[in-house]
């Protein structure tokens, strides 16, 4: 029975509008509609997220369902994410995953979107496609969360470390707004990375107990060294902006991973994993497979299609809770924070 598994996945939590089709922990459509309606903001408008959710997501659904090569009446189940995000871009989603679930008539179920995250290293597009081993650490790092989680299976997981204020992704894309960078400027920093030199300046990062992390300070810490700097030069920042793009990611990588080592040595646990959209960042990825190679650890890393907000990763978490039999209820409402 578990053969013909089709499982339909919508994630509508931020900025994006996906949805895919999984056969099982396959992926066979992963359509996502970005929303650039928030770009001259230079951040997500709750509101107009909404109504770009209500205008892509039909299209969307559809794109998927034809691309995977099914018709929706093979649908075994639709996942979607009930959380955590903007309470009326959930809305969007979750309404659309009920009404097609009612008129299917199929099971539900709701997903929390940052266990999805974690969940799409169990995506086997290949059957020899490696998969961490229970227990893993991950270090989820996203625009809205930095977390170190203890997974100790698919429906077991811990957070035992997290940002006390900014996520890392706000580190970067805050820090690209005060360089004149456009939004989101994770991978603009990134970008311009790689031109640059890592060591030429220095930014400080707290020092906090256990595992946690503190991002607003470095922001700060940026902004006063640009200040002084540009009061001295007024073409600083232009001049410049390569290496202080380089040294920037170099702190916030290196104390980013820095927690996930110690995490580790602490745990004794081997298997380590990065999950969301600041695990494309291309320093963080190099960095952590090093780390993780001296250290004789074995690193996972999401392929770039399943770092950012995707649906697929909505579908491998919902196919792993059909598996478990957790199903969810047409009276299920959004939730716009939710702990893991
Ligand atoms: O997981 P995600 O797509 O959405 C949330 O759930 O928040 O993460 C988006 C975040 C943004 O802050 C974006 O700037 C960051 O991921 N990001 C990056 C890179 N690509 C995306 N940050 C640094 N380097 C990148 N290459
Ligand atoms: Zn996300």
């Amino acid at each position: 029975m578990s053969d013909s598994v089709f499982i339909l996945a919508i994630e509508s939590s931020c900025d994006e509008t996906s949805a895919a089709v999984l056969h099982k922990d396959r992926v066979l459509s992963n359509v996502i509609a970005t929303q650039q309606v928030h770009e001259r903001y230079g951040g997500v408008v709750p509101e107009l997220a909404s109504r770009a959710h209500q205008q892509n997501i039909v299209p969307v659904v559809d794109r998927a369902i034809n691309e995977a090569g099914i018709t929706k009446n093979q649908l075994t189940a639709i996942a979607y994410t009930q959380g955590p995000g903007l309470m009326g871009a959930l809305l969007v989603g979750s309404s659309f995953a009920k009404s097609m679930a009612m008129a299917l008539d199929v099971p539900l179920i709701p997903v929390h979107h940052m266990r999805a995250h974690i969940m799409a290293h169990f995506i086997r597009n290949h059957s020899q496609d490696p998969i961490p081993e229970f227990p893993f650490l991950c270090l989820t790092v996203s625009g809205g969360h930095t977390q170190l989680v203890l997974v100790r299976s698919v429906m077991d997981m811990e957070v035992i470390g997290q940002t006390i204020d900014d996520a890392a992704g706000e580190a970067f894309d805050k820090a690209a707004k005060v360089l004149g960078l456009p939004y989101p400027g994770g991978p603009w920093v990134d970008k311009r990375a790689k031109l640059g030199d890592a060591l030429k300046y220095t930014f400080t990062t707290p020092q906090l107990k256990g595992f946690d992390y503190s991002f607003s300070g470095l922001k700060t810490n940026l902004l006063y060294f640009l200040r002084d700097r540009q009061k001295e030069d007024s073409g600083f920042i232009e001049r410049e902006m390569d290496h202080i793009c380089a040294s920037y990611q170099h702190v916030v990588t290196n104390y980013l991973l820095a927690r996930l080592e110690a995490a580790a040595l602490h745990t004794g646990v081997k298997h380590l994993a990065l999950a969301g959209g600041v695990s494309a960042n291309s320093a963080l990825r190099e960095k952590f497979t090093q780390r993780c190679n001296k250290q004789g650890w074995q690193g996972f890393i999401p392929s770039f299609e399943y770092c950012t907000d995707n649906a697929a990763m909505i579908g491998i978490a919902g196919y792993y809770q059909w598996l478990s039999g957790t199903k969810g209820a047409l009276g299920d409402v959004p939730k716009a924070s939710w702990p893991i």
